[in-house]
């Protein structure tokens, strides 16, 4: 191990974030309602331009008069090629309420763009006094995004989460699909004539997870567009847990309840991390580094995966 140890994410919970567009007022009380751990209000792709002043008033008023709970409480501004954000960010800073949490940052592509972002933040920030410094989460979701997907994850401070955003990522990297996520029925490899298919998202994941946790931000996958299958987005949901993700976005409320479970360890699981740890504090008294659980070899790597799985079981209960 380096001698610099890993920065620890923040301890919050985020299995799912739920969005809804800042347009659709009647759906604010909702998704307060909801499950989800993370509420995004959007200002972006799924708000007309000629809506983006309104949606932006009703976001502003829902942070003051609607009732959030302990949720954390983002919104998605504007991309910065837009004539937008900067409106969305200023406005946001100098008139929503302090249960404003976070804001996300769309197509980010460099860590400047969060530099220019956090400079804005900041200033309006200091000039109203505000005493709840905003967070910050982005979407990787261009070629530029991933390329740069390590010095994005080192850009601020304020940096909480970073997203996979499937959709947009595919259209910047030319690739061939339509769906949101999820299976590609083209990306298939052959044997004996029988296709078996793999994750065309994989690649683009993993390199989110590794900038992610070397830099103590939260890696989150993003939306899954077909909101009829279930079983597709859990096993899109179980394929990202297993990469190390720690949630998913909802796009429709009835993927909610599919997050919470596939990011919620299971007891099964919570019980076999707890006797592995005890397998190993046995070990342990005996001198021994590593020893045998269930067949099978453990040692002081399995410590650390065990504890990963109570840690996170713990942090979701309290
Ligand atoms: N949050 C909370 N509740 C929602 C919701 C959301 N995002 N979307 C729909 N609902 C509610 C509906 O109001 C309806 O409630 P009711 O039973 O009280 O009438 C119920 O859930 C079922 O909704 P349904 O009719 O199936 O969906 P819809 O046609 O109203 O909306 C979408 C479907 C996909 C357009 C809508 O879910 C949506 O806008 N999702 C978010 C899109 C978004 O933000 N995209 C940007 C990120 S990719
Ligand atoms: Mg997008």
């Amino acid at each position: 191990m380096s001698f610099r140890l890993q920065p620890p994410p923040v301890a919050r919970p985020n299995r799912c974030q739920l969005f809804g567009p800042g347009s659709r007022v009647a759906l604010f009380e909702k998704m307060a309602a909801s499950e989800a751990d993370v509420i995004n209000l959007d200002l972006e792709d799924s708000v007309a331009p000629s809506d983006k002043d309104q949606a932006r008033a009703n976001i502003i008023a829902a942070t003051h008069e609607v009732d959030w709970g302990k949720k954390c409480l983002s919104v998605r501004i504007n991309g910065l090629d837009t004539p937008f954000w900067y409106r969305d960010v200023v406005d946001l800073l100098e008139q929503a309420g302090d249960r404003l949490d976070q804001i996300m940052i769309p197509k980010v592509g460099c860590a400047a763009d969060i530099y220019a972002v956090d400079a804005l933040v900041s200033s309006i920030e200091a000039a109203k006094g505000r005493q709840k410094r905003i967070s910050f989460e982005v979407i990787i979701e261009s070629a530029a995004g991933i390329a740069h997907v390590e010095e994005i994850a080192a850009a601020s401070p304020r940096l909480q989460a970073m997203s996979l955003g499937a959709a947009d990522f595919a259209a910047s990297m030319g690739m061939a699909t339509t769906g949101i996520g999820g299976t590609q029925e083209n990306y298939y490899m052959l044997r004996d004539g029988a296709r078996y298919w793999s994750d065309p998202w994989h690649w683009a994941q993993s390199a989110i997870v590794a900038a992610c946790r070397t830099h103590g931000v939260l890696p989150v996958d993003g939306p899954f567009g077909d909101f009829g299958d279930d079983e597709g987005y859990r096993a899109q949901a179980r394929r990202s847990a297993t990469l190390g993700m720690v949630g998913k976005w909802a796009i429709h409320p009835k993927q909610v309840a599919l997050a919470n479970e596939v990011f919620t360890p299971s007891e099964e699981a919570v019980a076999e991390a707890r006797e592995i740890l005890e397998a190993m504090e046995a070990a342990k008294a005996r001198g021994e580094g590593a020893t045998v659980y269930k067949g099978r070899l453990v040692d002081i790597a399995s410590i650390k995966q065990a504890e990963v799985i109570v840690r996170q079981a713990e942090m979701i209960a309290g």
